[in-house]
């Protein structure tokens, strides 16, 4: 891993996008497409609670990959959008779309670009696990967000918390990363395993930012919508990270944890009618 400055923000995007182009077929055989199409609870218990009752509102999922929680919510009642800037990710949630027998729109684009492309206001946008560390302006972002939402609309985000980054790649716990934000993007450029399928080695380079939970809260409390919550969590009911495993009490964590540690968050804010 190395970081590059100065860095131009259309090879770090077009670089991602081509590590995302490559890895859509990896994660449509190892992600769990069947037990979806078999009518599997989907969404996890957490995002369910804390979203609330999406029947009948329209929602934008942001970088929602191939769809499949796009589709989830489509399943509880949502009039779903997503969308994502990888085509090879766009054109199989169409695909999946139409194999699980389910009304979504999925639009091909940066989210960065949105604003050009969608103008339309939502119930609800929604993003989650795995989003924060492709964006290069927080601030930006939330401003969009902000901007989609229809008066009384609600934001809500689920990711990992900015902690679990920090941590040497070992699955030691040991500090090796900065905690706060990197204006240069990280390029990791090692070979190494894909996190859903450890036997698919990647290639192509990822350009990744690291956000600290204050970066995080001030540009969503800047685009001025209402903060609700802001939750941190050492476990839950269901695995959003492959490597999370079961407890005794029956919820998942990071393995050996010694001690608790917040390893995913939430956030919920709306804007004001
Ligand atoms: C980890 S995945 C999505 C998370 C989702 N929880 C999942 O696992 O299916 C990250 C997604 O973000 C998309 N992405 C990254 N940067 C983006 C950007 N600037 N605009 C739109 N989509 C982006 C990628 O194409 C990828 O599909």
């Amino acid at each position: 891993m190395h970081q590059q400055e100065p860095f131009s923000y259309e090879q770090a995007r077009d670089g991602n996008r081509s590590l995302w182009n490559e890895l859509t077929p990896v994660h449509l055989r190892s992600y769990g497409v069947d037990r979806f199409l078999a009518g599997e609870r989907w969404l996890p218990l957490k995002i369910l609670e804390e979203v609330g009752d999406v029947q009948g509102k329209s929602l934008l999922h942001l970088q929602c990959h191939f769809g499949l929680d796009t589709l989830a919510w489509a399943r509880h009642g949502a009039a779903v959008t997503g969308v994502d800037f990888s085509p090879a990710a766009i054109e199989a949630a169409q695909e999946l779309a139409v194999q699980a027998n389910l009304p979504g729109r999925f639009i091909c684009s940066d989210v960065y670009d949105l604003p050009n492309g969608l103008d339309e206001q939502f119930d609800v946008i929604f993003t989650s696990i795995g989003v924060l560390c492709w964006l290069r302006d927080l601030d930006a972002w939330a401003r969009i967000i902000a901007d989609h939402l229809k008066p009384g609309g609600i934001f809500y985000i689920m990711e990992g918390h900015p902690l679990i980054t920090t941590f040497d790649e070992r699955g030691t716990y040991q500090f090796a990363l900065s905690y706060f934000h990197n204006h240069a993007p990280y390029i990791w450029d090692d070979e190494g395993p894909d996190y859903m399928d450890g036997s698919y080695i990647i290639s192509t380079p990822s350009f990744e930012w690291q956000w600290a939970v204050s970066d995080i809260i001030n540009a969503v409390l800047g685009s001025g919508l209402k903060l609700d919550f802001f939750h941190e969590f050492d476990a839950l009911e269901d695995p959003v990270f492959p490597e999370m495993v079961q407890h005794e009490n029956g919820l998942y964590t990071y393995p050996d944890m010694p001690a608790p540690l917040p390893i995913v968050f939430s956030l919920k804010a709306h804007k004001e009618e």
